[in-house]
């Protein structure tokens, strides 16, 4: 068994912040949201990994991801031209993938299962494929699926504008090699790309063993700020369990709840209330950090009111006395007060970005 993830993309989403990078690499709980893909696939005992790779962002993923002995696994990088759609990323595995069955795993998806009963179902029922559903509000964003009532898989529509049912699919998918000869007799959609959706339409008027498992805990796909923010909460939630703190806190700092802070930054005159994360070499000064707040390496705030919100790498926040919420703030930004008393506030905001005063 082997696996495959899709880190390619144009990432148009998730803009501004994927201007300068790849989208699976945005940190939720200040890990790349790839790396709970790469972890939850090496917990069911899969350990030869290809991840599909884009020119523009190829280079990131790889150097950040490494050949995966951290993970202890191994990771092929495979590199897509063009972002010509999810089964010509497949197809350009093949090398890859030989005739081994496997497990397909959008780079950008997390899902709060394990994969080990999916893969233990796809395996004892000899199935061809195994996708993985669940009840969405926009069923019109994603691939949909109409299922009679034994639950089995009738049609597969990608993003339909009179969706047929609320089921979504999830971007986990469990294959065997006749996937390949699927995608071999599809042709590019509307949009240009060769659906995955489309290749698993085949299989099943081939009369092919597919089955689709409903999903019962969450399941986020990270496109939006939203998504990405709720994400952050989610993994802060349940997987932040203890505190641990490296950096140093001064006596007059008050740290409550699940704090996890990094080595060498510095806490000074703050009130921490977790679940919170803090990476390395931070300065923070005079900050109140409210719940389910991730700050990554290398950030700086002072007289800083935050919660909810995801700051990344580099950023410095100083002297904003309005409370920052529901907020993301991308790698090396500066917001400032130039003033004490600011009559007017000056922008200079990437394209695609978004402020809200509230
Ligand atoms: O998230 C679930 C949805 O994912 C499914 O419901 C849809 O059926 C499926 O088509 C897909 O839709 P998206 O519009 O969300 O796909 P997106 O273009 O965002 O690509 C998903 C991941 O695959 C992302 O990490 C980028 C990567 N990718 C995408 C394309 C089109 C590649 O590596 N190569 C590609 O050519």
């Amino acid at each position: 068994m082997k696996a495959l993830i899709l880190s390619g993309g144009k990432g148009t989403r998730l803009r501004p912040l994927t201007y300068t990078g790849a989208k699976q690499l945005v940190p939720v709980a200040n890990k790349p949201i790839l790396w709970y893909g790469i972890e939850s696939i090496v917990a069911a005992g899969i350990t030869d990994i290809g991840i599909i790779i884009s020119p523009q962002t190829g280079d990131e993923v790889r150097s950040k991801t490494g050949s995966g002995d951290r993970f202890g696994a191994q990771i092929t990088y495979i590199l897509q031209e063009e972002a010509a759609g999810l089964a010509h990323a497949v197809k350009i595995a093949q090398p890859f993938l030989g005739d081994a069955p496997f497990i397909m795993y959008l780079g950008d998806n997390l899902i709060q299962n394990e994969l080990q009963g999916f893969l233990n179902r796809f395996k004892s029922q000899h199935l061809d494929s195994l996708i993985l559903l669940r009840s969405v509000k926009n069923p019109s964003a994603f691939g949909v699926a109409e299922v009679d009532a034994a639950g089995r898989v009738l049609r597969l529509v990608e993003k339909p504008a009179q969706p047929a049912s609320n089921l979504a699919l999830v971007g986990v998918y469990f294959f065997n090699d006749s996937i390949h000869d699927a995608i071999a007799n599809i042709q590019p959609s509307a949009r240009g790309e060769l659906e995955i959706t489309d290749a698993i339409q085949y299989l099943i008027d081939q009369q092919r063993a597919v089955e689709a498992c409903t999903l019962d805990g969450w399941w986020l796909d990270t496109g939006k700020k939203d998504d990405l923010l709720e994400a952050n909460r989610i993994i802060l939630d349940t997987k932040l369990h203890h505190s641990e703190v490296l950096g140093t806190i001064d006596e007059s700092s008050k740290i409550i709840g699940r704090v996890q802070i990094g080595a060498n930054s510095e806490i000074r005159h703050c009130t921490i209330r977790g679940p919170v994360i803090i990476g390395e070499n931070c300065h923070l000064e005079n900050c109140f950090i409210g719940p389910y707040s991730s700050i990554a390496n290398g950030v700086k705030l002072v007289d800083v009111d935050l919660d909810h919100s995801v700051i990344l790498q580099g950023a410095t926040v100083t002297g904003i006395h309005q409370r920052i919420v529901d907020s993301v703030i991308g790698q090396r930004v500066q917001l400032c007060v130039a003033e004490r008393r600011p009559k007017a506030v000056r922008f200079m905001v990437g394209d695609d970005s978004q402020i809200e005063l509230v």
